[in-house]
């Protein structure tokens, strides 16, 4: 959808990253996941990685973080990522990162990172105020300028740390020359999944159906969707309903029109349409259940897979060290 300014005709190189936060829900996989999977079923050269260095400002307890890691490994596998041909590994296998988000923190003014909202948006939210926290952003340039890449879909909470990334690629090619393309983003193109409160879906609001609930604990969630309290014999717009917009995400065309004849005649409850949304989800995630479950009895695979994964990005962050040390006046990493 939007992007920023700069267009460039060179193949492209798609670079992403999720935080090991906490469970995926139905708002990360149409707003990410399932953009994520299909940009690399296309055939795009797509790294994704799970961002455990930025976790780390979050999340304090080493036995949480490592689950987290291989719960956000299964869920991507399980969704369809082709190990094969997406890069996809941990952040914190490539430990050149580190090295590059030092050299650009050299370049970056107190101010810019200053006005950097999620930040502030963090610590109102009670988090404590750590220096990983406030530099946060320039380790994500390091990410993106690492790999060397041009386009990075994101949610529009992250726009502020792609306008900082560009300002400090401009700011190293302007100091020492010409190594990093300006990478542009690109805005996810679902527009906001409602929660069960009808506010955006969202772990910091509590309102989740996440992507691998099932049995009890995903029939509660979806019986909790709030919607109006018409009788049951009352004409109801899907238009304004939280159920119906959930449901749309998984219907067809044909499937929305009759749930939405049947709202507007009356004699139709929400829990009759919260019972179709159920066996939706039900259907659709199936199975994307069954391969995780055979993954997670099977996790020398996954880490098989992350390991080649890390070794295909170490590649190219090494290649783009070489450049960076030598540009800057560093010696070439000594072997
Ligand atoms: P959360 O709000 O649960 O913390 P994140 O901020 O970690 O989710 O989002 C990870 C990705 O999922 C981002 O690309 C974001 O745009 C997308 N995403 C999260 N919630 C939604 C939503 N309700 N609708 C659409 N996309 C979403
Ligand atoms: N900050 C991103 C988020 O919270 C995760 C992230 C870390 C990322 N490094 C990145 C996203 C590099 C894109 C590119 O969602």
């Amino acid at each position: 959808m939007s992007s920023s300014a700069t267009t460039s005709s060179q193949p492209r190189r798609i670079l992403s990253g999720v935080q090991p936060s906490g469970k995926l829900h139905l708002g990360n996989f149409f707003g990410a996941v399932r953009q994520h999977v299909a940009l690399a079923q296309e055939g795009a050269e797509c790294l994704y990685f799970i961002a455990d260095y930025h976790a780390m400002t979050t999340v304090h307890d080493a036995a949480a973080l490592k689950q987290n890691v291989f719960d956000v490994a299964l869920d991507y596998y399980a969704l369809g990522l082709d190990p094969d041909r997406a890069i996809f590994f941990r952040q914190s296998d490539v430990p050149q990162v580190c090295e590059l988000s030092w050299i650009l923190s050299t370049l970056a003014p107190m101010g810019l990172l200053e006005r950097a909202v999620s930040y502030k948006e963090k610590l109102d939210r009670g988090l404590e105020s750590s220096v990983g926290l406030f530099t946060y952003p320039i380790l994500m340039a390091a990410d993106i300028l690492a790999y060397r890449s041009n386009l990075v879909p994101v949610g529009r909470d992250q726009v502020q740390h792609l306008e900082i990334c560009r300002d400090l690629a401009v700011k190293f090619n302007l100091r020492y020359g010409d190594v990093f393309p300006l990478p542009e983003y690109r805005l996810t193109k679902e527009s906001k999944v409602p929660g069960t409160d009808g506010q955006k879906m969202s772990k910091s609001y509590g309102n989740t159906i996440d992507i691998f609930a099932e049995g009890k604990p995903l029939k509660k969630a979806v019986m909790g969707i709030v919607t109006d309290s018409l009788p049951l014999e009352a004409a109801k717009d899907p238009s304004t309903c939280n159920v119906f917009a959930l449901y749309s995400l998984f219907a067809s065309q044909e499937e929305q029109d009759a749930l939405a004849t049947l709202y507007r005649a009356g004699g139709m409850g929400y829990g009759a349409a919260k019972s179709e949304l159920l066996a939706k989800i039900d259907a659709y995630f199936a199975p994307a259940r069954e391969r995780r479950r055979e993954l997670a009895a099977n996790p020398a695979q996954v880490e098989a897979w992350l390991a080649q994964g890390a070794e295909r990005a170490r590649a190219i962050a090494g290649e783009t060290m070489r450049l960076v040390r030598s540009a800057v006046g560093l010696r070439s990493m000594p072997s």
